[in-house]
């Protein structure tokens, strides 16, 4: 039986069960499905992460919108491997604990292969033993999400995978994105490698899937000025994913609001495989790799008084 402090409470709304985050330094709601983080809210401000009004919740679903988990492997893997991003994502977590402070509070929810049925697609392609722990902090300022693999097996564990962040920034056409003009990047879209640009700001005027290489696979951070917000957002991790489907791709997604690519944009802290189709991470039996991501809001929209309807 796990203690709870007073900030943090299971619910069991229509879309299954979520643990509820309600403490002085902001809210949050995560899904046991795919330890799936659907909201986040500083205190006195508005919601940072989008979530799809089309969103499926059932089982063996992928939850459109929020932080998608997404674990063993990254896309399709080394190659066609379905199920897209991998199973984490579409199998239900179990609730490790939680502990809070006046300053902070921290949720921790867990998977490993005895919570995965048999026929979990995609477990028949990896199925070594594995430990993953999420461990969700809030702090007035900041959200930080850790997801730590142990290796619990006796044989070599292969990783990939990647935080898949939705955020919320209004109108994408008024959003610009700082950090990533020195990088080089796999652009998914064109099918090519892009070489840095000499533009320090980047605006989304098209649809958009690249991933960017850290340099000497080192945390990188990149400040995203959304419409009425600026995160800044610390990933570490080998690369940055950046993704918005924009208008026909979105149409094409039956999970996906037909305008919804007006108001996200995905920034990911990733572990892919696209460019090399090599596992970026080889675990030893007893090793353990953290992908970590940090949002920062800014001190100007701390400032800010809540918007109405926000
Ligand atoms: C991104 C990928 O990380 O996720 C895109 O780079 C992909 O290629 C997108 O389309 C969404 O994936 P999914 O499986 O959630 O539709």
């Amino acid at each position: 039986m796990i203690t709870l402090p007073h900030s943090v409470r299971f619910a069991h709304p229509e879309t299954g069960p979520v643990v509820e985050v309600d403490h002085q330094v902001g809210s949050a709601r995560i899904h046991l499905h795919g330890a799936h983080l659907t909201s986040w809210r500083p205190c006195g401000l508005g919601e940072q992460l989008w979530m799809s009004s089309a969103s499926e919740f059932g089982p063996g679903a992928a939850i459109r919108g929020g932080v998608p988990i997404c674990f063993p492997w990254f896309a399709m893997g080394p190659g066609d491997w379905e199920p897209q991003h991998g199973f984490a994502r579409r199998v239900r977590w179990r609730l490790l604990g939680a502990r809070q402070s006046r300053d902070e509070v921290t949720v921790v929810l867990a998977l490993d292969e005895r919570d995965l049925a048999a026929d979990t697609p995609g477990r028949d392609r990896w199925p070594y033993r594995f430990g993953l722990e999420f461990e969700v902090t809030l702090t007035a300022t900041d959200l930080r999400m850790s997801l730590l693999v142990t290796n619990t097996g006796d044989e070599d564990l292969p990783v990939s995978g990647a935080l898949h962040t939705y955020l919320a920034i209004g109108d994408i056409t008024a959003t610009r994105i700082e950090g990533l003009d020195d990088l080089t990047c796999f652009d998914k879209v064109s099918g090519t490698a892009l070489a840095p640009t000499e533009e320090p700001e980047l605006a989304i005027t098209a649809q958009t899937d690249r991933v960017y290489v850290h340099p000497d696979g080192a945390a990188h951070q990149v400040t995203v000025r959304g419409q009425h917000s600026t995160l800044r957002v610390r990933n570490e991790s080998s690369h940055t994913v950046l993704w918005n489907p924009w208008q026909d791709k979105a149409e094409a997604m039956g999970d996906f609001p037909d305008d919804g690519w007006r108001d996200m944009v995905c920034l990911e802290a990733a572990l892919p495989m696209e460019a090399s189709g090599e596992w970026p991470v080889t675990l030893q039996p007893g090793a353990q790799h953290a992908v970590v991501q940090q949002l920062r809001v800014g001190s100007d929209d701390r400032r800010a008084r809540i918007r109405p309807g926000s």
